[in-house]
């Protein structure tokens, strides 16, 4: 049976401090009252190895929201796979659209960052999703395919077990416009169908895919509910405890 994911993207917000004060109030409330799921936050790589140090990890995993397209060396300002790896994390987000769009991160690199985060014993959540334009033009699931060829097709089987989707409609980041759970689902059974064709039948049945785009507690339950939703991947909701946590309960 394929796992049920809430995983939260802190993106660029919260300092040392703040990011501390959330993940204890996050690590006592789910210590309290158990998930029916699996639990991720993937914070700013200066959080990761506090947080490693506050949260219980067989309750709350730990991510990364990026790595190193290289493994080690004379990189200004980088943060390798293997680094994020030692602060205890164990995940990292890969492909989000913001750093497809505003870093320029093509199918290439997000197939280096991969091999490396995988080869360090990371799952990567890898995020894949169509613009509004492709939406509306009826190309979404022409570009989702792509986006899965170009940076996963080259894995093994158990490479690919390490691999959590995430379809993320760029139209519904942070926009308060979600997709519709019907939407989710028939993306999700084509994304399902894709990994089917390429992987085998008992990879696709066994990939969560996450539903991402201002999911919120009033909106998850219906989502999640979908046979091919297997959780969701949170940005702006997974920064208050009682909002995040109120996504995590609606698989109870
Ligand atoms: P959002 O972001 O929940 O704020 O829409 C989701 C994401 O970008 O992962």
């Amino acid at each position: 049976m394929r796992k049920k994911i809430v995983a939260g993207n802190w993106k660029m917000n919260k300092n040392l401090q703040e990011g501390i004060a959330l993940a204890t109030e996050l690590n006592d409330i789910l210590k309290a009252d158990k998930p029916n799921c699996d639990v991720v936050i993937c914070t700013p790589f200066i959080h990761l190895a506090s947080v490693a140090g506050i949260i219980d990890q067989s309750v709350i995993g730990l991510g990364a929201e990026n790595c190193a397209d290289k493994a080690s060396g004379a990189y200004t300002g980088e943060v390798s796979a293997e680094m994020v790896k030692s602060t205890g994390a164990g995940y990292v987000i890969l492909g989000h659209s913001e750093r497809r769009a505003y870093y320029g991160e093509t199918a290439e690199i997000l197939k280096e960052k991969i091999n490396l985060a995988l080869a360090n014993g990371l799952k990567v959540i890898f995020c894949i999703g169509e613009v509004l334009e492709e939406r509306e033009s009826g190309k979404q699931n022409e570009v989702v395919e792509a986006q899965l060829a170009g940076s996963l097709f080259d894995l093994t089987a158990e490479q690919f077990a390490n691999i959590i989707l995430a379809y993320e409609p760029v139209w519904a980041i942070g926009t308060g416009k979600t997709a519709t759970a019907e939407q989710a689902e028939e993306m999700h059974a084509f994304i399902r169908g894709v990994i089917a064709g390429k992987f085998g039948a008992e990879a696709a049945e066994n990939v969560s895919i996450l539903y991402g785009g201002s999911c919120k507690p009033s909106n998850a339950k219906e989502i999640f509910s979908k046979e091919n939703v297997d959780g969701g991947l949170i940005g702006g909701a997974a920064l208050k405890a009682a909002d995040f946590k109120g996504i995590i309960d609606a698989w109870k």
